[in-house]
């Protein structure tokens, strides 16, 4: 773009302002075509071909992710007196999974297709055509009469000749040292959540915590799930990001209600919209082995309506296991009644971190067509989740002038905790096209009016700071710019 255009452009944004129509929400194909495309995330071990349904956060998903995690953090440990951190280990004694009940019931219904032997999740199946709280409540014996009642097709062959439903254990097994004997079998953890149960009593003699007090932690899960899919909505290995809420007994009502709301409001005040989410409490047959309560945050997914984060009433299920299976007290003693000994029970808020990511890439994801008819398209994410928050544009590549931009990267680098990108690679307006499909909220143009050697552009040691959403144009002195950002 020449200098003409350049002035022509900012002249173009700066005259039509918005609202300007929108689009609507992209299809799962557009999306990841995007992330591809952008350096979001990657295909795993994409150049060997792939392996099925892993997918690898690229330098921009990366950043998208961490700080999701950090706003996670911040919300629910950082800022509250009430709560505690903790990272753990995800190989954890082998009798942990048995004392919380994941060995004997941590299944999902497998059924095979006689005719081309794939294996699909029964439950799955069923849920497209009778709904999700219909599905979740079949028995195991039910589930292939009703696959065959509702003639439901095998996905891959179309054939109607389901065998009956056997119950598949998620948790992935290995083997710790170098003996691939029954003794050394260890799992990977199939959720977050036990780390936080096994250290209660190290918590609790360490950390002087009185009831209510929570625990959050965030890491890696996995789940050898029967049918992954849907990009990065069900994978074998993910993130989650979970709370245990210690809580006295009789109390946990009320605690659950507070997190539903503590929860909501998260989401939608860093941007998911409210009409794309709702409530689903479980059906009583439905809920998990130690749940007494269970309700799902859904998101409407481009495939429909999908959990995003689940909030469970878990009693003193874990505690009295633990209890049981280690032989180790893990009550919690009154610090006013010290005769008052009792096992708290646990609210559990549990968020996908993977989900999450999905969603805020889904909800910023804007195809917008301009007033002169041209399109672009635009991540809408909220500030403090965009993977850049600001870029620097010479507009030419004159030795002096990248020189200039490089002053001001180097001045925001180090008074300020900003993610800055450089960028001097294509026209001015392609530039803006990619920080645009990348979602950064703010791009600084440096020219020939900051370096006091043409005036038309602008005044000596001014910038232009150009907005995403309104793609509004000002020109503000190098000494505002930190306050502007
Ligand atoms: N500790 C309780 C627990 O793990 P869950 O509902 O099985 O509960 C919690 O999982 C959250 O973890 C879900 O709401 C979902 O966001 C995420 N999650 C579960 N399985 C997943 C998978 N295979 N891939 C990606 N995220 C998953």
């Amino acid at each position: 773009m020449t200098y003409r255009t350049y002035h022509t452009y900012l002249t173009y944004l700066t005259f039509f302002r918005y609202p300007l129509p929108h689009m609507p929400a992209p299809s799962l194909d557009l999306l990841v075509s995007l992330c591809k495309r952008r350096g979001f995330i990657f295909a795993g071990s994409d150049i060997y071909g792939g392996l099925a349904n892993t997918w690898d956060y690229g330098p921009l998903g990366v950043e998208l992710k961490n700080k999701l995690k950090k706003e996670w953090w911040k919300t629910f440990i950082r800022s509250r007196t009430d709560m505690v951190g903790l990272d753990a280990s995800i190989l954890m004694n082998p009798k942990v999974w048995e004392a919380s009940g994941h060995v004997s019931s941590f299944t999902d219904p497998l059924v095979d297709c006689k005719k081309c032997k794939q294996r699909f999740r029964g439950d799955k199946l069923l849920e497209e055509k009778l709904g999700v709280e219909a599905a979740a409540i079949l028995k195991l014996d039910q589930v292939q009469k009703m696959l065959m009642a509702e003639k439901i097709a095998c996905p891959h062959c179309k054939a109607v000749d389901w065998t009956e439903a056997k119950r598949f254990n998620l948790m992935f097994k290995t083997h710790q040292g170098v003996v691939e004997e029954e003794a050394a079998l260890v799992y990977l953890r199939p959720e977050t959540a036990q780390g936080i149960f096994v250290n209660f009593k190290n918590i609790l003699d360490t950390m002087r915590l009185r009831l209510p007090f929570g625990v959050g932690q965030i890491g890696k899960a996995f789940r050898n799930e029967i049918t992954p899919g849907n990009f990065t909505f069900r994978t074998r290995e993910f993130e989650q990001m979970e709370i245990e809420y210690f809580v006295e007994p009789g109390t946990a009502e009320k605690y659950f209600d507070v997190w539903k709301d503590a929860v909501w409001n998260w989401y939608t005040g860093l941007g998911i919209a409210k009409d794309k989410l709702r409530i689903r409490e479980h059906d009583k047959d439905e809920l998990s082995h130690y749940s007494s309560r269970t309700i799902d945050i859904e998101y409407q997914f481009p495939w429909g309506f999908g959990e995003l984060f689940g909030l469970a009433n878990r009693g003193n299920f874990d505690l009295s296991q633990h209890e049981k299976f280690s032989g180790q007290e893990l009550k919690y003693t009154d610090p006013d009644e010290p005769t008052k000994k009792f096992l708290p029970h646990v609210i559990e808020p549990s968020f996908g971190c993977d989900r999450t990511v999905l969603t805020f890439l889904l909800e910023a994801y804007t195809e917008e067509t301009l007033p002169n008819g041209e399109s672009r398209t635009v991540m809408k994410f909220d500030r403090r989740l965009a993977p850049v928050d600001v870029a620097i544009l010479p507009l030419s590549k004159k030795e002096h002038l990248i020189a200039k931009a490089q002053e001001i990267y180097k001045m925001l680098l180090d008074k300020t905790d900003l993610t800055v990108d450089f960028d001097v690679t294509g026209s001015i307006g392609k530039r803006y096209r990619r920080q645009d499909e990348i979602g950064t909220p703010q791009c600084i143009t440096v020219d020939f009016g900051t370096l006091g050697e043409d005036p038309a552009q602008g005044a000596t040691d001014t910038v232009t700071l150009r907005d995403r959403d309104t793609l509004k144009q000002d020109r503000i002195s190098i000494g505002d710019l930190i306050k502007a950002l």
